[in-house]
């Protein structure tokens, strides 16, 4: 089992480069389902989401699914199944993605239900509901999502609540629909808006993506498209906060600024200098800035999946905090873990309270799940001595070579067996 050893204490200072967005190509992949031609993007990360999705496409029917310098093109002229097997799908959620998509492009999809995971249970009712209402039918089998349908028809469906994979299995299944949907209480996040443009270069028709209401005029076929996937926005976020915990001065180069408002105000409000460009954000790290309470909530509002890194940073400010995750019902796992470095967080149902400024200390810590590792990793940076953080493969999931652009920062980290 891989890990990585991180010895704390070293000021960061230099450019970082982030890379393409995992949520949006893993969308966009899944859009190639729908088109018979060739879908070229480029700007896609080398992580392990990214791979399996290609594993699952692959299975499916894609012809090559070679991920080179951030390119690949994907080509199914023909689906060769239909099936996206538990093997595939207990790895990676998002692999739910290729329910809308298959039961467009052919009328069936049989795709194992994803099962929950280390911060909450996962359901996917919703995606269900909506796919129902433009004329699927679904029956749960066996652990399998068995969906058929003659082909699907535009309806107005609106969400009970706010669903990123929900929304973007909903506009793809729509897209190749007879008439038009509506879709309403839509998410926001710029991942839907990416998908949104992608289908629009296949030749898709729809409006409204990146606002709670989309509409989606179903055509008879998509074409191919070339498509530059959008920043990492989380990854942008991730490094924000590194290099306000542990920067002398840090610059996030080839980024999107404006999807990380949320993160620039509050980080404004601490007391920590950051300027934002057009594609850049530069940071000064400092050692004083206030401790800020914090409410996670859907876009444009302060991301679930900055939460756990936002702990970490939480653990050096000063005074005490209150941080309220609203969206996932157990994304606290790296609490345990930052206790063990010497942070001072207690528990109370979603919310969690940290007092800071507490001395972290290197220790043995786990990695839980992608974002909580993010946090593992922050917190190791400042802390005095070796930490050694074990099951790493959670970070290598979502983050593009981070031992090497944390190296390149001036960190003292190496990855050990
Ligand atoms: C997407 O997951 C992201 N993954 C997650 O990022 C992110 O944390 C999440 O959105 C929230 O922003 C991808 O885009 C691949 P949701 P998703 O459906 O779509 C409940 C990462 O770190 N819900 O927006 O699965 C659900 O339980 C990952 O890269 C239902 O109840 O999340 C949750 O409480 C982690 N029924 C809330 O809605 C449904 O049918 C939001 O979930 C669907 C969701």
């Amino acid at each position: 089992m891989e890990k990585l050893k991180i010895i704390g204490g070293k000021r960061l200072k230099g450019l970082v480069s982030v890379s393409g967005a995992k949520n949006a190509a893993l969308p966009i992949l899944a859009a190639g389902i729908l088109t018979e031609g060739t879908l070229d993007l480029t700007n896609v990360p080398y992580v392990w989401d990214i791979l399996t999705m290609l594993r699952l496409l692959f299975h499916i029917g894609a012809e090559q699914v070679i991920l080179r310098n951030g390119k690949v093109a994907i080509r199914i002229p023909k689906v060769q199944s239909s099936e996206a097997p538990y093997e595939l799908v207990k790895t990676m959620r998002a692999s739910v993605l290729v329910l809308g998509p298959l039961l467009a492009r052919n009328g069936y999809a049989k795709v194992s239900m994803p099962g929950g995971c280390a911060i909450g249970e996962r359901p996917v009712n919703l995606h269900i509901d909506g796919l129902k209402k433009l004329g699927a039918s679904i029956e749960i089998e066996h652990g399998y999502i068995v969906a058929r349908c003659k082909k699907l028809t535009g309806e107005e469906f609106a969400f009970e609540r706010k669903t990123v994979t929900g929304t973007e299995n909903m506009i793809m299944a729509a897209a190749l629909a007879d008439g038009t949907t509506k879709l309403v209480n839509c998410a926001m996040e710029p991942e839907v808006a990416d998908l949104a443009d992608a289908l629009n270069a296949m030749g898709a028709k729809i409006k409204g993506a990146g606002t709670d209401t989309i509409e989606i005029e179903g055509v008879s076929s998509l074409g191919s498209a070339s498509h530059r996937i959008i920043p990492d926005r989380i990854e942008t976020g991730t490094y924000v906060m590194a290099g306000a915990l542990a920067g002398e001065r840090v610059e996030i180069a080839q980024c999107n600024p404006s999807h990380i408002t949320a993160l620039l105000d509050k980080l404004g409000e601490m007391g920590i200098s950051v300027k934002a460009g057009n594609e850049n954000v530069v940071v000064d790290g400092t050692e004083n800035y206030k401790a800020k309470d914090l409410r996670t909530s859907t876009y444009p509002g302060f991301p679930t999946d900055m939460q756990a890194q936002y702990m970490a940073l939480m653990t050096q400010a000063d005074g005490a905090s209150v941080i309220t995750e609203t969206i996932f019902e157990k994304r606290f796992m790296h609490v345990a873990e930052l206790v063990r470095m010497g942070a001072d967080i207690t528990i109370d149902g979603h919310n969690a309270i940290v007092k800071g400024k507490t001395a972290l200390k290197g220790a043995q810590v786990m990695a839980t799940d992608l974002r909580a590792s993010a946090s593992l990793v922050l917190a190791a940076l400042v802390a005095e001595g070796e930490t050694v953080i074990d099951r790493i493969y959670h970070l290598h999931r979502g983050y593009e070579k981070m031992d090497e652009k944390l190296k390149s920062l001036g960190a003292h980290v190496e990855k050990i067996k």
